[in-house]
């Protein structure tokens, strides 16, 4: 199969871009190349066969109808997308732009793609998504594929837009969709301003980790490989028009999360523990989420898919990663904003 992923120089898409290149399929890799980017993250699949980068924004219309048209992909897979929460506070008009006009602007041109004669049959669109378009649970219950939407952040709201969109594509145009709604990921080639790398780096730098509010905010966290796995399975065998919500069956807090992770250092670098009294509360993001819990039965029971780690292994190998590849997260730490307190609302 030929596969077009959107955002494949990001952090989950490198690893959907990876796996698909070992599977064995053709992958076109279709990237901005915004800040949040790395072309060290498909580095290892850069000279193999089938494998090509373009560099081009889903807001662009005619340079998307000319990559169609080149390539003549089988499944688009669409996971470009500003995609921090934070930086949706202090800056919403990238996120309405790229992820509510990109993602129209994608389903156009897939969809003149899909009409051309001989493709009615053998081409679907993918869309990427987030179990925060359903918004915060209490102490209770699980995000299923039939909870409403109730979007909170400026993020969430666009990625609810998104899938707004493709459904409507799917009902009024017949194009041939799915969509998948994932649980908070983990693990290598994570961009450092997103929590789990923010812990690990600033532990070894002895420098103090942040944690919002009271740390008791509670995720449901995937190693980003299970989830490619996951996202190859729903791009191939998921059935049109439905969607999958994607989760891990790990609910943690944040704090307990960051205790995993100091411990897995103190393990690893014994003479600087105990790393969590680097721990610093801090003021609590605006309009942050209390609890996130992802019902994985449907993908379980109709694709036949589970994760292949637990959170101890996943974040050990995490941990591992990191500590091996400076050369991969040092240069990051210069990009603006990183390191830098986001989406205060002051
Ligand atoms: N990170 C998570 O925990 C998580 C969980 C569930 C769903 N998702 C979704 O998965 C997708 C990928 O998330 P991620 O964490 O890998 O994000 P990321 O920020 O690491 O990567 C996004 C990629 O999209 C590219 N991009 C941004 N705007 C673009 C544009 N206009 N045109 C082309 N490319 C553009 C960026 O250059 C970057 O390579 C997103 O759609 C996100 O909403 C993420």
């Amino acid at each position: 199969m030929k596969l077009l992923v959107t955002g494949g120089a990001g952090f989950i898409g490198s690893a959907v871009v990876r796996q698909a290149v070992r599977d064995g399929h053709e992958v076109v890799n279709l990237d901005k190349l915004t800040y949040a980017a790395n072309l060290a993250n498909v580095a290892s699949v850069d000279n193999a066969p089938g494998y090509v980068f373009e560099q081009a924004d889903i807001c662009d219309r005619a340079s998307l109808d000319r990559l169609f048209k080149k390539h003549q992909p089988d499944i688009v897979m669409h996971l470009a997308a500003e995609s921090h929460v934070d930086r949706s506070i202090d800056g919403p008009a990238a996120f309405v732009e790229t992820n509510i006009t990109g993602t129209y602007t994608l389903l156009e041109a897939a969809r003149t793609h899909w009409n051309e004669a001989g493709r009615a049959g053998s081409f679907r669109f993918h869309h990427i998504s987030t179990d925060e378009v359903f918004g915060s649970l209490g102490e209770v219950g699980q995000f299923t594929e039939t909870t409403p939407y109730d979007p909170r952040s400026p993020y969430s709201a666009t990625k609810a837009a998104s899938d707004h969109l493709v459904r409507a594509w799917h009902e009024t145009y017949g194009l041939p969709v799915v969509l998948s709604n994932c649980s908070n990921n983990y693990g290598p080639f994570h961009f450092p301003e997103k929590l789990v790398p923010v812990v690990i780096l600033n532990a070894l730098h002895g420098k103090p980790i942040p944690i919002y509010g009271d740390g008791k905010n509670v995720r449901d966290w995937l190693f980003v490989e299970d989830h490619a796995d996951a996202l190859l399975t729903v791009a191939t065998k998921g059935t049109d028009g439905r969607s999958y919500n994607i989760g891990g069956e790990a609910e943690v807090s944040n704090l307990e999360l960051v205790q995993m992770i100091c411990a897995l250092l103190d393990a690893r670098r014994p003479h600087n523990a105990p790393h969590s009294s680097l721990i610093t509360f801090v003021d609590d993001r605006p309009g942050h989420d209390r609890r996130y819990a992802i019902d994985p039965a449907r993908i379980r029971n109709e694709l036949d898919w589970t994760p292949s780690v637990t959170l101890e292994q996943g974040l050990a190998r995490t941990v591992d990663w990191y500590l091996e590849n400076e050369a991969w997260w040092r240069p990051l730490l210069a990009r603006q904003g990183v390191g830098q307190r986001l989406g205060t609302n002051e």
